[in-house]
């Protein structure tokens, strides 16, 4: 059985002429220990899936499961990180960690908790700005305590919507390595959102691409077998990594210029025929 599994789920927003469709027929099972990495262009609904996944939203039809139970509401069996880093504007760092240390391990101690809680912020290379509250600190460093708080929580599964997005190329790289690190050693299941075919390839078991929207669904899964853990500058040189990311950014680039092809011929939106996300696409035909 698949520790996360979706069945025909869809998902609009709003009534009548506010409708949106956003996701339709997303049909996903990722196993236990798996690592799988959804690309997708902005917009198209990455966001939504994350937040059904971890029950914040509810889905309009489909059903979702976790470990075989059905999602109901939000658990700290599955971890979020989001791209806007929702942290407590009051708290300090140490106190935006602490908070979510103390709902998964209320009954260890004081010294524990905190000690678990600086081992993480300690990671993320924050150990200096301890005792900064979030508007003292610049967006990647928001967007760290953000991952430090949810790693700490050392949840079953994490759900990553674009985690390292904000942040400079150095610290994406530190960061990319240490999410990679800890989630392989400590054999747990992720799925990381993300524009960044690169990153997906080097964290990811599986690629999955979102393909635009409206009624977003997954396109084909793209595997990938490389030996982890992986070097991003050895990488750059390995054939393998070199025919994934050809295919996938080709097959990325298909799907946006059949979506314009579409919007170009329904430019009001007022027309709602079969999206072209339906229509299968064929790359060894190009
Ligand atoms: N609460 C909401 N109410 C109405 N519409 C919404 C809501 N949340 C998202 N949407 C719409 O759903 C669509 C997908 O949004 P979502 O945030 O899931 O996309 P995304 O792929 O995460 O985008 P980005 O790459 O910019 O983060 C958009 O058209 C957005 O306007
Ligand atoms: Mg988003």
């Amino acid at each position: 059985m698949a520790l996360l599994e979706l069945k025909s789920v869809s998902k609009s927003y709003g009534e009548g002429v506010n409708r949106t469709d956003v996701l339709e027929d997303i049909n996903l099972e990722i196993e236990e220990g798996e690592f799988v990495a959804i690309v997708g262009f902005s917009g198209s609904g990455k966001t939504t899936l994350v937040s059904l996944m971890a029950g914040l939203v509810e889905a309009s039809n489909g059903s979702l499961t976790f470990d075989g139970k059905a999602i109901k509401g939000a658990g700290p069996d599955r971890g979020v990180i989001f791209q806007n880093y929702s942290l407590l504007p009051w708290l300090t760092v140490l106190e935006n960690v602490m908070l979510a240390v103390d709902t998964v391990y209320p009954d260890w101690g004081k010294a524990k908790r905190r000690a678990h809680a600086l081992k993480y912020v300690e990671m993320v290379n924050l150990t200096p700005a301890i005792g900064k509250k979030p508007h003292e600190l610049s967006g990647g460093m928001r967007q760290r305590v953000s991952v430090a708080r949810a790693l700490a929580m050392e949840p079953r599964m994490l759900l990553l919507d674009e985690p390292l997005g904000a942040l400079d190329a150095l610290t994406r790289g530190t960061l990319q390595k240490e999410i990679g690190k800890i989630i392989t050693q400590g054999e747990r299941t992720a799925l990381l959102i993300t524009n960044d075919v690169d990153e997906a390839i080097l964290l990811a078991d599986r690629i999955i691409p979102l393909r635009p929207g409206p009624n977003a669904t997954l396109g084909p899964c793209f595997d990938v077998h490389l030996a982890k853990p992986r070097d991003p500058t050895e990488l750059n040189s390995d054939p393998d990594f070199k025919r994934i990311r050809n295919e996938l950014t080709e097959y990325l680039i298909e799907c946006r210029r059949r979506n314009r092809e579409y919007e170009a011929k329904d430019p009001s939106g007022v027309i709602r025929i079969k999206p072209p996300s339906a229509q299968p696409i064929d790359l060894t035909a190009a």
